[in-house]
Formats: structure tokens, sequence, C-alpha cells
């Protein structure tokens, strides 16, 4: 099958991209990120492969956690890439991706969504997008980017309805999903080009562009610690740096940001 409601792959095959580009699309699978990793052992080096499922039974969030990923709404796309980075540089690839959704989504919508580190597409203070990378040690290393952006959802389960939204909630506006896919995918290969090309500074400081993260009071947990403090700025690593109550620099590598409203 080459069309489901509003993606259509014919048209997303017939669009400019890079010569490796592949493109999948799968009417229901469990997760369009372990789609791939099934994919990788017989396509060892299929860098720019692109899969998209129009609904995911078994959508994988992060920590553990599903993915809402109702039929005719979403987007669930994942692609594969190879990059030649080092493994304290693969964080940077999950906040490429999220930069990239960012400016796709923005595209769209009168009142621009906010990245929230690491992973998160923010819109009125809630989720609308995240990403979910996940790194294969296999002959060539591979990293899959999994993206998740709720687009036409009217309604969520009742236990992430407070906290998750989609386009059409906020903005009243019914999105193409073909239409968001291409511009999605365009931006993913321009900001993996700009990576390719060591361009990691102008990477950070586009993603510090899109989030209103800093200057604000935030807390942090992680391991089951909860660690206070103004977010400052991210490191050349993708790390956040945090002003701590003590005026002491924290640098974090990974952890669940909760901005502290007033
Ligand atoms: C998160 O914010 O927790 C990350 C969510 C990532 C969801 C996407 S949907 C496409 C891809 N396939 C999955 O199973 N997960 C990612």
């Amino acid at each position: 099958m080459s069309k489901s409601s509003d993606i259509d792959l014919t048209d997303l095959q017939n669009s400019p991209s890079p010569e490796c580009r592949e493109w999948h699309f799968l009417p229901e699978t469990d997760s369009t990120n372990a789609e791939i990793i099934r994919h990788l052992p017989s396509h060892p080096s299929g860098e720019g492969l692109v899969v998209i499922a129009d609904c995911q039974t078994g959508g994988k969030g992060r920590s553990g956690r599903i993915w809402h990923s109702a039929p005719g709404t979403g987007i669930y796309l994942s692609m594969l890439i190879q990059p030649k980075l080092s493994p304290e540089q693969l964080p940077i690839v999950t906040l490429m991706a999220g930069l990239a959704t960012a400016i796709a989504v923005n595209e769209f919508i009168p009142s621009p969504a906010q990245l929230k580190w690491p992973n998160d597409l923010l819109l009125n203070n809630k989720k609308i997008a995240g990403v979910l990378c996940e790194y294969h040690a296999t002959k060539v290393p591979a990293v899959i980017i999994g993206i998740g952006i709720n687009v036409n959802h009217t309604q969520f389960p009742t236990d992430i309805k407070d906290i998750a939204t989609s386009i059409k909630l906020e903005s009243g506006l019914e999105i193409n999903r073909t239409t968001l896919i291409k511009q999605l995918v365009t931006q993913l290969d321009f900001q993996y080009s700009e990576l390719k090309s060591n361009k990691v500074q102008s990477l950070i400081d586009n993603w510090t562009l899109h989030s209103d993260l800093f200057g604000k009071s935030i807390s942090i947990s992680k391991g089951g610690q909860s660690i206070t403090g103004k977010a400052v700025r991210l490191d050349n690593l993708g790390r956040l740096v945090i002003l701590n109550e003590s005026g002491k620099e924290i640098v974090l590598d990974s952890g669940e940001v909760r901005i502290q409203r007033i």
C-alpha cells in the first residue's frame, strides 16, 4: 500500500532528496525505530532510509515510556544515519533532530514551538513532539533518529491530556502530514549536512535560539535526585549547564527538566 489518508508515499518518493534516500511507509507497525533496527542486519549501510507509519502499536518514548501513536493523526518517522562521531558527541544528534523538528513545525504555526532540553518540543507549555535516538554499534555504527509529532489529534488519553497537545488543538489548523514530513526530512538532511561539516557550534547556537529555557529556573531530576538552578547554556557536547543555588556551574548529560513557572 502506498497511501493512507493524507500520507502519500509517491509524493514523498518524488520529492528532492539525496541519492541514497529510501522511503518506507507502513499503515501499522509496533515502532518505526524497531522497524529500522530489524532492517539493519540485511542493510548494514543504509544511511538515508526513512520509515514512516500511520500508526504504531508500541511507539517508544524516552525513559521506557510509550509514545501515543493513534492512526490518521500524527507523524511517526524514523531515519537511519551513520555519523562519524565519537560516543561522547552522539547526544548532538538528538539536538540536531529536535532543531530540525522545531524549524519544520514552526513553518506551519503562527506562534513558535520551543525546544526543551534534551528532546522535547513544547507549544504553550505542552509537548507537541519528541525525539528518541537509538545507537547501534553494528559493523557500521548506526543511529536511528525517531521523531513523533502530534499533528491533527483532537484528543489525548486521560493520563497525558494535561501534558500533551497537537498542532490542531493549539492552532485550529489541520495540517497535511505529507507536506510536514517533506519539510521535516528536508530540515533533517540540512542539519545533518551541517553536522557532517563540523558546524557543531552553529547547531548549538541555533538550538538555543529555538528554546526559551535559558535564564529560567528549572529543576532537573536524574537518578532519583533533583537539582535546581538556572539554565545557563549548552556546552559544545550538547550538555546542559546550570547554575545551582550556591552559584556553582553543573554540567548535565541527561535528565528530566521541569521549568519552574512563576
Ligand atoms: C519522547 O519524547 O519520549 C520521544 C518520542 C519519540 C517517538 C517517536 S515516534 C517515531 C519513532 N518510533 C518510536 O517508537 N519512537 C519514535
